[in-house]
């Protein structure tokens, strides 16, 4: 097994990803996240909200509409521009995106003839909503970036708060994409979320372009210090022709996944483009100057994040499997056991210290097999410690605890734990 394999197969046997509507046959480009799954993704968009909003004094969040007035997607540009180069194979009518070498050459082994393909078309990614009770129907869209809603609340948000540029706007959900090929677990989905900062600065060059930079710097450290392995990011420039439609220009976050170096989020001056055409200015209340701000963007995938932080957490040892994610990121923080699930004073022992533990932090609860089998089974989902209650606990009203990745222990008070584990988790 190669090891998208192996993390596929780790997701859905323990509850990270389901293939969407899966007892129908699923459904191509829809993913469902299991119990283990929602408490990864809720922590990587807590650890995101932390860092870009709560931690700045500059920043204030929304959670805008994703189904908007239509005329936003005609101002944005995504109705004419959100496009992706789509082939046609001549002889069975597969479609795939032209600039997907894999998907191209994978398909051209299935057919012998030559130039199976048509030319490239431009095809547009929006997904069309129909909506009201009269007929025709009026047609929407799910939004395709979530960022349009940031924009068009730009005057609400300045109007209603006390914020002043240069400010940014951090806002977490769902987008929609009609990919041509979606692929690789939940890499390319066609409904998946983003996390974003739109940092507004005054129109210059040069300030902007520093701003830029900070925000690279700001972006690559909150993947380091999440635990992704440093050796496996890098910034990738896009080249003008490849650059979105708003950008003045961009970078990408990139992850070297299994399946090669893949962009994880992009980086964008967006410059005025998007205030500019929705018609939205700022007034300095100080000098009483009029102008459109400029944007700096950071838009990361809550999905991609998700599944490289996995990718990168999976380590074999032997027989052992472990996710060593970071303990922040971890679904589990702590799993308690008895020792022996036949003896009743020591399961009410590690019953009393998992209700204590459960008021702070997202505790589980095992008491099947043998203790060797239940570490076993908790390092495959990355949970940092297990506690277990044995007769020593009886004794002195001490655990041990184990660490995940040096599988070593250590004996510690209960009445410290919540404190020992607060402090690990700071
Ligand atoms: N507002 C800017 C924007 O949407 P983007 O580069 O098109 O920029 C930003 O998307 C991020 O959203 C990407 O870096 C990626 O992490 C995530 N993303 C985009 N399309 C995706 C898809 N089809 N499936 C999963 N994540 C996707």
């Amino acid at each position: 097994m190669d090891l998208m394999e192996k993390i596929t197969s780790l997701a859905k046997r323990r509850g990270f990803i389901f293939q969407g509507s899966e007892i129908y046959g699923g459904y191509q480009g829809f993913w469902d996240y299991g119990p283990l799954g929602v408490e990864l993704k809720n922590n990587v968009k807590k650890e995101w909200w932390k860092t870009m909003v709560y931690d700045r004094d500059d920043v204030v969040g929304v959670d805008a509409a994703i189904v908007m007035n239509p005329t936003v997607w005609e101002k944005s540009g995504h109705l004419k521009a959100f496009t992706d180069p789509l082939v046609e194979c001549k002889v069975c009518h597969k479609r795939v995106r032209a600039d997907n070498e894999e998907a191209v050459k994978d398909h051209e082994k299935t057919h012998e003839e030559e130039n199976i393909w048509t030319e490239a078309k431009t095809f547009n990614l929006m997904t069309e909503v129909l909506l009201g009770t009269t007929e025709p129907k009026e047609k929407s869209y799910l939004r395709g970036e979530i960022t349009q809603g940031v924009f068009v609340n730009f005057k609400n948000v300045v109007d209603s708060t006390r914020i002043k540029i240069p400010f940014g706007i951090g806002q977490i959900g769902k987008a929609f994409r009609n990919e041509i090929t979606p692929g690789n677990l939940t890499f390319r989905s066609r409904e998946f979320e983003q996390m974003e900062l739109e940092y507004f600065v005054k129109p210059d060059e040069k300030a902007s372009e520093k701003t830029f930079e900070e925000f690279k710097l700001v972006r690559i450290k909150w993947y380091k210090d999440l635990g992704m392995n440093p050796d496996k990011l890098h910034f990738h420039d896009h080249e003008p022709e490849k650059r979105a439609h708003y950008a003045k220009y961009a970078t990408d976050i990139e992850y070297e996944a299994p399946f090669g170096w893949s962009e994880m989020e992009g980086i964008h001056h967006r410059g005025d483009y998007d205030l500019k055409n929705h018609g939205l200015t700022y007034r300095d209340e100080m000098t009483n100057e009029e102008f459109t701000p400029w944007v700096i963007e950071t838009s990361g995938g809550v999905d991609r994040a998700t599944l490289f932080f996995l990718i990168d957490a999976y380590e074999e040892d032997g027989e052992r499997v472990v996710l060593k994610l970071s303990p922040k990121l971890a679904p589990y923080k702590i799993a308690v056991f008895p020792l022996l699930k036949n003896k009743p004073e020591l399961v009410e022992k590690a019953k009393e210290i998992y209700q204590t533990l459960k008021k702070e932090f997202v505790v589980t609860w095992d008491e099947r097999g043998n203790i060797g089998k239940r570490y076993f089974a908790q390092d495959e989902i990355g949970t940092p410690w297990c506690v277990t209650a044995d007769f020593q606990t009886l004794d002195d009203n001490t655990v041990t605890v184990r660490d995940r990745d040096t599988a070593k222990q250590k004996r510690i008070a209960i009445d410290k734990l919540t404190e020992y584990f607060q402090n690990e988790l700071r």
